[in-house]
């Protein structure tokens, strides 16, 4: 569909690197402007021009901690206005840790939980009320949650992770229901793996899919899917993991434990390569 029609500005949050730019990109390939929000200005630059140079849009940038929690939000809302403002992809998320662990096995959990609450949560409905009296107004409107696979089953090893993302699934699916007779879309898109900072930069295969390649697929749901796994490989994927892993073995402590054991094997080989690119890259 043409998603020129939801209004002339996209705003995607956490739109310097992996799904977030990748959606940026596409957007602005399909003719729309583009907010980029995020938290390191240097980052923010450098896509924006790259988005200027290699679609002819505009951008507007806004930097923005979403771990900082309300106090950003004026300021948002302050760099938005004036903006008819079409599309809004709510993208901005983060792990309670770069690995499987359990819930108290991170440094400093204190200050991890409120972050991560703060940027995976509260920045769902805090960016949402900025843009939806402007969409209800003009009688349409595009939202797109990130939420995530985590967030459609339980996932033991990443208990807050996959918490905040069950949030993002049912408030995008009350929020469809409540505006879909305004004219407004709210779609959540519940990914597997993705090859991005997050996943550490995994090499893109029949199941994990690029984040370019992915927002592409994704974005030609809209309009046909309010809820999706975003591409046909995760399709599948969940499709499979119904089938073969139900709920009472996926939280059984002998899956919790194999899990465990698999997670130090994979985190002691990842590692090893980082060592090993470091060395050789003070070597060149
Ligand atoms: N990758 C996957 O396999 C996967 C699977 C399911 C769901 N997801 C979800 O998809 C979304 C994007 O994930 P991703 O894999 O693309 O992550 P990513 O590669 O780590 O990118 C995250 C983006 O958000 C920005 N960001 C991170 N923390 C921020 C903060 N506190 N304030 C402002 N901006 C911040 C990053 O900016 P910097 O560059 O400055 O860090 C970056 O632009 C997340 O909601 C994630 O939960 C990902």
């Amino acid at each position: 569909m043409d998603l020129r029609t939801y209004g002339q500005w996209a705003v995607v949050t956490g739109a310097t690197s992996g799904i977030g730019k990748a959606y940026a990109c596409e957007l602005a390939s399909r003719g729309l402007d583009v907010v980029l929000v995020s938290r390191s200005d240097d980052k923010l630059r450098i896509v924006a021009k790259e988005i200027e140079h290699q679609y002819g849009r505009k951008t507007r940038t806004i930097r923005a901690d979403f771990t900082d929690g309300h106090s950003i939000y004026p300021a948002i809302a302050e760099g938005l206005q004036g903006l008819e403002i079409g599309i809004l992809v709510n993208n901005v998320g983060m792990s309670y840790f770069d690995h499987f662990a359990c819930f108290l096995d991170v440094p400093d959990p204190e200050r991890k939980i409120t972050e991560v609450i703060n940027c995976n949560m509260l920045s769902v409905p805090q960016m949402t009320r900025m843009v939806l009296p402007d969409m209800i107004k003009r009688g349409k409107g595009l939202i797109i949650n990130i939420s995530s696979e985590a967030g459609v089953r339980p996932q033991p090893l990443l208990s807050l992770y996959s918490a905040t993302k069950i949030f993002v699934t049912y408030f995008s699916q009350c929020l469809n229901a409540e505006y879909k007779g305004k004219g407004i879309n709210v779609q959540c898109v519940a990914p597997f793996m993705v090859s991005s900072n997050m996943t550490h930069n995994m090499k893109a295969n029949c199941f994990v899919k690029s984040a370019s390649g992915f927002a592409r697929e994704a974005l030609n749901t809209v309009g046909h899917s309010s809820y999706t796994s975003g591409c046909l490989s995760h399709a599948l994927q969940n499709v499979a993991l119904t089938v073969l892993l139900p709920d009472w073995l996926r939280m059984s402590q002998f899956l919790v434990r194999k899990l465990q054991r698999l997670d130090e094997v994979i985190t002691v080989k990842r590692r090893a390569s980082e060592e090993e690119k470091k060395l050789r890259e003070k070597e060149e």
